[in-house]
C-alpha cells in the first residue's frame, strides 16, 4: 500500500477504536508499513492476522479461524477490518466482516490488478466448498476501497495478466475512453507505468461500480454482463488445469464471444477483429491451449452456473452486450473451431 492511500485511510476510519488487518505474510512484507503508520497517526489499535496464500486457503476454515482470532483480540461491533491483499484476502476478509457480529465494517485495499478492477468492487464476498468456487458468501459492501496502484510493481508477471484480462473485458464491453487509451498506451500499461495504471484501474472500477449499481443483488441480469468472455474462460480452467492463467483464459474467451456472436449472425465480422486486436494488443492469447476438445468444453459449459441448463453465454449483438440463452450447438462448434479447438 502506498502513502497516498495511507493518508486516505486516516480519514476513513479516523475515530474508530481498533482494527483487523487481514493480510499474507508476502503481501503485508512489502506493503503494510505505510497503512500500519497510518492507523499509528490516527490513534487506532490495529493487530496483523495473516491468512494462507491460495485459493486452498479460501475456505470457511480459514473464516472460523479469523473469527476466533477477532473475538480473542477483542475485536467489537463498531471496529473495522481492513482487507489488505488480492482477490482471495478481499473475498475471505470481507466474508469474516459480513458475518463477526453479524457484520462489521470492512475496508477493502486491494494489492493485485484484478482486486483493483475487479474482486474488491461490488461487495461480493465469501470462501469456495469442496463441491465448487464461491458457494458461501454474502454481498457486503465496503466502507471504502483504496487502490494505490504502485503496490503493483511487486505484482508477478503472471497475477498482473490475470487483471489485463478483465481490463480487456470493461473495454469491450463499450467503455470507449478505455479504448482509446489502451490503444494510445497499451506499451505503457504493460511496463506498468503508474500514471498510465492509475487512469485504467479508474476507469475499469468505475465500469465495474456502474453496473453492481444498477443490478446490486443481480436480479435484472445487468451484472452478468460482467461474466462476458467468462463462461467459455471457465471452462477452459476446468479443462485444461492451470495450463493459462485466469486473465489469459478471459482473453480468449472474448476472443470465442465474439466468433459466437459473428456465427449467430448477431455482429459482424469486424467485431471479431476487434476483439482479437484489443486481447492481442495485452499480450494475451487469442487461441485456447492445444489438445483441447470441443465436446469436453461444452459439457462443462452446460453446467456453468448461470446457465439454466442449456449453452447460455453473454454475447454482443444488435441490442448491446446482453444473456443469450439456447445457443445453437454448431455455431457454438464453429466458434470453437475459430480459437483452435479440435472438433
Ligand atoms: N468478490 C469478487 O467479486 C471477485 C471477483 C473476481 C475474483 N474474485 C476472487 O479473487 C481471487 C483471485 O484474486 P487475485 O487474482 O487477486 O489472486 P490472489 O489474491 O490469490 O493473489 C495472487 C498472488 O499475488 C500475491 N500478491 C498480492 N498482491 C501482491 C503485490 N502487490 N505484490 C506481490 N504479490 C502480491 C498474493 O499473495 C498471491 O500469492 C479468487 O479467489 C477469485 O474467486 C472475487
Amino acid at each position: 500500500m502506498g502513502d497516498s492511500a495511507a493518508e486516505r485511510i486516516e480519514t476513513l476510519l479516523s475515530g474508530r477504536r481498533r482494527v483487523a488487518v487481514v493480510s499474507q505474510s508476502g503481501v503485508a512484507a512489502v506493503h503494510a508499513r505505510p497503512l500500519t503508520g497510518a492507523l499509528d497517526r490516527a490513534g487506532i489499535a490495529h493487530e496483523m492476522f495473516l491468512v494462507g496464500d491460495g485459493e486452498e486457503h479460501k475456505t470457511l476454515a480459514t473464516v472460523e479461524d479469523l473469527a476466533r482470532r477477532f473475538a480473542r483480540s477483542g475485536l467489537l461491533r463498531g471496529d473495522a477490518v481492513v482487507a489488505l491483499g488480492g482477490g482471495l484476502v478481499g473475498d475471505v476478509a470481507g466474508f469474516a466482516a459480513a458475518t463477526y457480529h453479524r457484520g462489521i465494517d470492512v475496508v477493502q485495499v486491494p494489492t493485485t490488478l484484478l482486486a483493483m478492477v475487479d474482486a474488491a468492487i461490488g461487495g461480493k464476498t465469501g470462501v469456495n466448498l469442496p463441491e465448487g468456487k464461491n458457494l458461501v458468501g454474502a454481498f457486503h459492501q465496503p466502507l471504502g476501497v483504496l487502490a494505490d496502484p504502485a503496490v503493483l510493481a511487486t505484482l508477478p508477471d503472471r497475477e498482473f495478466r490475470c487483471g489485463l484480462g478483465e481490463v480487456a473485458k470493461y473495454a469491450l464491453l463499450g467503455d470507449d475512453v478505455l479504448v482509446d487509451l489502451l490503444r494510445e498506451r497499451c506499451g505503457s500499461l504493460l511496463a506498468r507505468d503508474r500514471e498510465v495504471l492509475t487512469e485504467v484501474v479508474a476507469l475499469c472500477a468505475a465500469d465495474k461500480a456502474r453496473i453492481v449499481e444498477a443490478d446490486e443483488g443481480e436480479t435484472s441480469g445487468l451484472r452478468a454482463r460482467l461474466n462476458y468472455g467468462h463462461t467459455l474462460a471457465h471452462a477452459i480452467e476446468t479443462v485444461a488445469g492451470y495450463a493459462l492463467a485466469h486473465g489469459e483464459a478471459v482473453g480468449v474467451g472474448l476472443v470465442f464471444a465474439a466468433n459466437l456472436a459473428a456465427a449467430l449472425e448477431r455482429v459482424g465480422l469486424a467485431e471479431v477483429d476487434r476483439h482479437h486486436g484489443m486481447v492481442a494488443a495485452l499480450g494475451l492469447p487469442v487461441e485456447a491451449p492445444p489438445g483441447l476438445r470441443a465436446d469436453d468444453l461444452i459439457a462443462v459449459m452446460a453446467r456453468d452456473k448461470k446457465s439454466t441448463g442449456d449453452l447460455t453465454f453473454v454475447l454482443d449483438g444488435p441490442g448491446g452486450i446482453e444473456t443469450v440463452e439456447g445457443a445453437d450447438e454448431r455455431a457454438v462448434r464453429t466458434a470453437l473451431a475459430a480459437i483452435g479447438v479440435d472438433a
